[in-house]
């Protein structure tokens, strides 16, 4: 029998744990034997579940860099603007990592943790989940096999939903990028972007051009009378689709893990604690048209590649309804299909008289994965976790896992994206 491989948590927040969950139903591939996070109580609450000692839990990523290494790899679920620091010391400390996207926030700090990796001999695993997803692996497949040719455009649209936007990127922790260090390119649709650069793996962007703006969440385009907390001076919170209480009190499961963050330390909250909190600090509790916010509300990307083919990529907040879509444009056929159905259509090319094109759909049948036994976002979550162990292994992994080098293009494009944007250029992207 093999021996389970072992992970210490940095950042235990909800992403880490949702990935460290695998070693509860795969134990015998997966053991968590350790945590860094600042916060007593969720070193508390990760050392109770998975059971090791006060020796093995850290304050910090850094303070546990400077022990000897006792795990194989380490699971870094910090925020944005700390994975390239808190990851650089765990790289020299002899860890692999599997680390959250975006994975940098800028050109500069990508090259030196892709160096650094590659100096000190580790695996980083990228969680672009998506890749992991059997509707995006499917899709990955068809085009590497040469089902469609060679493509000629891709177009990618994410709609995010408005109770999303809101508590992502208005009252959330990723509405500045100041804060979190990402745009909100960056933060949401990296993965859109790594999808296009991974559907044409091995070929290099080669310019972007990008427009967006914060069209809605601002001040002069609030409602006529609001307030600035929902549940404390807002006369028209009944009447307003954004009101704190319709998104977070009457679907109080919903974004748990970010507006009940600040009444944490409340073993189970009730909904008078949770009321009372939003009508405190609670930061979920604000107008969303007088928040911090600086970052767009929507974003379209224009990407040119070096053999010609071109991409588009719309993301949109504030939508009534969230989607991901992709087609992909091929010179002998096309795929179009929508995440969210599961399902895909393939058409070919059909120049017979009385034909124009086939059709078939690829039915993966897999809705009751979107949040089942494979994790979140459609069953992501846990086969890359499946994956990395494998790599680990030293066994080949599935057609999703690629070296940390195939999911810089993505980053690249996201990170011109945004210049192109707040520059009003074209960007061109240097050959790597
Ligand atoms: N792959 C995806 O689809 C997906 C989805 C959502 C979020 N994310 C990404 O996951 C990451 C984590 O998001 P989250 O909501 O779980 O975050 P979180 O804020 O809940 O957790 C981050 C944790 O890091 C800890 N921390 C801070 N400094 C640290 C240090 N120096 N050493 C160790 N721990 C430290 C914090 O105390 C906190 O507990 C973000 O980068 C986010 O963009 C990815």
């Amino acid at each position: 029998m093999k021996k389970p491989l072992t992970a210490v948590i940095v950042g235990a927040g909800h992403r880490a744990l949702g990935y460290a969950a695998y070693a509860l139903s795969h134990p015998d591939e997966l053991q968590i034997v350790g945590v860094a996070d600042p916060l007593p109580r969720r070193r508390q609450k990760v050392r109770e579940l998975y059971r090791f000692s006060e020796d093995s839990c850290f304050e910090t990523a850094e303070a546990l860099a400077q022990k000897p290494k006792f795990a194989d790899f380490i699971i870094n679920g910090t925020m944005d603007q700390q994975h390239v620091p808190t990851t650089l010391p765990l790289l020299e400390a002899g860890y692999h990592i599997l680390l959250e996207k975006p994975f940098a926030t800028n050109l500069d700090e990508m090259q030196l943790l892709v160096d650094k990796a590659k100096t000190c001999g580790r695996k980083i695993s990228i969680c672009h989940v998506l890749r992991y997803t059997p509707f995006y692996t499917a899709i990955r497949q068809k085009v590497a096999e040469g089902t469609i040719g060679d493509i000629i455009n891709v177009q990618a649209l994410e709609h995010v939903s408005y109770h999303h936007m809101a508590v992502g990127f208005v009252r959330g922790k990723w509405n500045k990028k100041s804060y979190s260090g990402s745009s909100m390119l960056m933060a949401k649709s990296c993965h859109d972007l790594d999808l296009i650069t991974w559907m044409k793996s091995g070929i290099n962007p080669s310019s972007v051009a990008s427009f967006g703006s914060n069209l809605q969440f601002r001040p002069e385009k609030a409602p006529k009378d609001h307030g600035t907390r929902c549940l404390v001076d807002c006369p028209i919170e009944s009447d307003c689709l954004y009101s704190a209480r319709k998104h977070y009190i009457d679907h109080p499961d919903r974004w748990a893990f970010y507006s009940w963050d600040s009444i944490e330390h409340i073993e189970n909250p009730t909904i008078k604690d949770k009321i009372a909190s939003l009508k405190s600090d609670n930061p979920y509790g604000r107008c969303v048209w007088t928040c911090d916010n600086d970052v767009v509300d929507h974003q379209s990307v224009v990407i040119n590649f070096a053999d010609g083919s071109t991409a588009t990529l719309n993301m949109i907040g504030g939508s009534a309804k969230p989607q991901r879509a992709i087609h992909l444009i091929g010179t002998k056929g096309e795929i179009e299909g929508r995440f969210e159905d599961s399902k895909f259509v393939i058409r070919h090319i059909d120049p017979r008289p009385g034909h124009e094109y086939s059709e078939e759909t690829i039915d993966l049948n897999v809705e009751g994965d979107m949040t089942g036994a494979f994790g979140g976002h459609g069953g992501g979550d846990l086969r890359l976790v499946r994956d990395f162990l494998q790599i680990l292994r030293g066994e080949t992994p599935s057609i999703s896992s690629t070296p940390i080098e195939d999911s810089v293009n993505g980053h690249r494009i996201g990170f011109s994206a945004d210049h192109s944007m707040e520059e009003s250029r074209v960007i061109e992207i240097l050959p790597q």
